[in-house]
C-alpha cells in the first residue's frame, strides 16, 4: 500500500513532484482544508502538506490516527502546534531555504526603493505633480550596508550589495567557523555597526536575543540619514520607535516586510512615517519559492516515510523522546 500524503494550501503542485512521480506514495491535493474531503482524507494520511492557512493542531492531529510527519512548505511553523505533535510523535518539517533568494532579492527591493524614494515618486506623479528636486534620493554605491544576521538571506544580501559597489560589515555572533574566516575582515561588534552603516539589514530570528534590537537606544545611536530594512520577522524592530525616529527626521526611510502583529493595523504609527516603504510580507512569494519549498519539504517527507529519517525534523528529539528512543 503506497503512503497516502495529503497536500492543501495550494502548496506548489510541481514542487511536489518528488512524492507525486515516485509509486510509493499516493498524493492527494486538496485546495483548501475546510473542504470535507480532507477531513475524511486524513484518516488514511500518513503525511500531510500544508503552507501557513491550515491549523495543525491538537483537533486536527486527532482525526489523523495514521498521520507520521507533517510538512511545512516554508519557514515558520506557527501554524503548527509542535507540542501536539510531539506528544503524538508525528514528525514536523519546514523548509527553510528554499526562499532564500526571494526574501534576499525584496530586501534589494525595499533598499533601492527607499533610497530612489520610488514609491513617493509614484504616489507624487498620481496626485498630478511633478517634483524632480524634492524626491532626490541617495547611491548605494560607496555606502556601508550593516547586516545583522549573516545566514543564508544575510549572506545574499551582502553578495548583492557587494555588485553594488557598497562596504558590507556583518554582525553575527553565531556565525559557523568557515564564514567567519571568509567574513572576517568585515566581521564587527555590534555596536560598530549600529554607529557605522548607513543602511541596516536585519536578517535574524526572533527570539528574545533579537526583540526590539532596533528600538529606541540603537536608533539613538544609528548614523542620522540612515535606513533600516526588515525583511526577517516582526517584532525584531520596535514599530513605535521607528515611527518616532523617521519623524524626527534622525533616520531618513525604513524598508519592512514583517510586522510585530499582522495584518498591519490601520492605526500603526508608520503608516504616517516618511519615506516608508511598506510590503505585506511578501519576502516568499514568487512563483520560484513556492516551487522551491515545496520541492524541499516534499523530499524531507519522502525520506521521512520511506526510511524513517527523521532527522530533519524540527521536533526531532521530542518526537525520539515520545517514542522512548532517547
Ligand atoms: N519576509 C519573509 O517572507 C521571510 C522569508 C524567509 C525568511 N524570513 C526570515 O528571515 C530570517 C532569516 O532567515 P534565514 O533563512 O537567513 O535564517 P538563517 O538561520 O540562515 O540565518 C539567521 C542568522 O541569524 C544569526 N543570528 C541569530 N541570533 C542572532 C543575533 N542575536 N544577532 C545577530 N545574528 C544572529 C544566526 O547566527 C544566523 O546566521 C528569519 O527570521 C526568517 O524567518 C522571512
Amino acid at each position: 500500500m503506497p503512503f497516502r500524503v495529503l497536500a492543501t494550501d495550494r502548496v506548489s503542485k510541481k514542487g511536489l513532484a518528488p512524492l507525486r512521480e515516485d509509486d510509493r506514495f499516493d498524493v492527494v491535493l486538496i485546495k483548501d482544508s475546510s473542504d470535507p474531503e480532507f477531513a475524511s482524507g486524513l484518516k488514511t494520511a500518513a503525511g500531510l502538506i500544508v503552507r501557513s492557512a491550515t491549523r495543525v493542531d491538537s483537533s486536527l492531529l486527532d482525526g489523523a490516527p495514521g498521520l507520521k510527519v507533517v510538512g511545512r512548505a516554508g519557514v515558520g511553523v506557527d501554524n503548527i502546534d509542535l507540542a501536539a505533535a510531539s506528544e503524538r510523535g508525528v514528525a514536523v518539517m519546514n523548509a527553510p531555504s528554499g526562499n532564500t533568494i526571494s526574501a534576499a532579492e525584496l530586501t534589494m527591493a525595499l533598499m533601492l526603493a527607499v533610497a530612489r524614494r520610488v514609491t513617493v515618486a509614484d504616489r507624487s506623479i498620481r496626485q498630478g505633480r511633478w517634483e524632480r528636486s524634492r524626491l532626490q534620493g541617495v547611491e548605494l554605491r560607496g555606502k556601508t550596508l550593516g547586516v545583522i544576521g549573516a545566514g543564508r538571506i544575510g549572506w545574499e544580501v551582502a553578495q548583492r550589495c557587494r555588485a553594488f559597489g557598497m562596504e558590507v560589515i556583518v554582525y553575527d555572533p553565531y556565525l559557523a567557523a568557515e564564514r567567519v574566516d571568509e567574513l572576517h575582515p568585515k566581521l564587527v561588534p555590534l555596536d560598530r555597526l549600529i554607529e557605522s552603516a548607513d543602511i541596516i539589514t536585519l536578517h535574524v530570528p526572533l527570539n528574545s536575543e533579537t526583540r526590539g534590537l532596533i528600538g529606541e537606544g540603537t536608533l539613538a545611536r544609528m548614523k542620522k540619514g540612515a535606513f533600516v530594512l526588515n525583511v526577517s520577522r516582526g517584532g525584531v524592530v520596535d514599530e513605535a520607535a521607528l515611527a518616532r525616529a523617521l519623524n524626527e527626521g534622525r533616520i531618513a526611510g525604513a524598508g519592512l516586510d514583517v510586522y510585530e502583529h499582522e495584518p498591519l493595523s490601520p492605526d500603526s504609527p508608520l503608516l504616517d512615517a516618511p519615506n516608508v516603504v511598506l510590503t505585506p510580507h511578501l519576502g516568499a512569494s514568487t512563483k520560484e519559492a513556492q516551487i522551491q519549498v515545496a520541492l524541499e519539504v516534499a523530499r524531507k517527507v519522502r525520506t521521512a516515510l520511506a526510511q524513517g529519517d527523521l532527522s530533519s525534523a524540527v521536533n526531532a528529539s521530542d518526537v525520539a523522546n515520545a517514542a522512548g528512543l532517547s
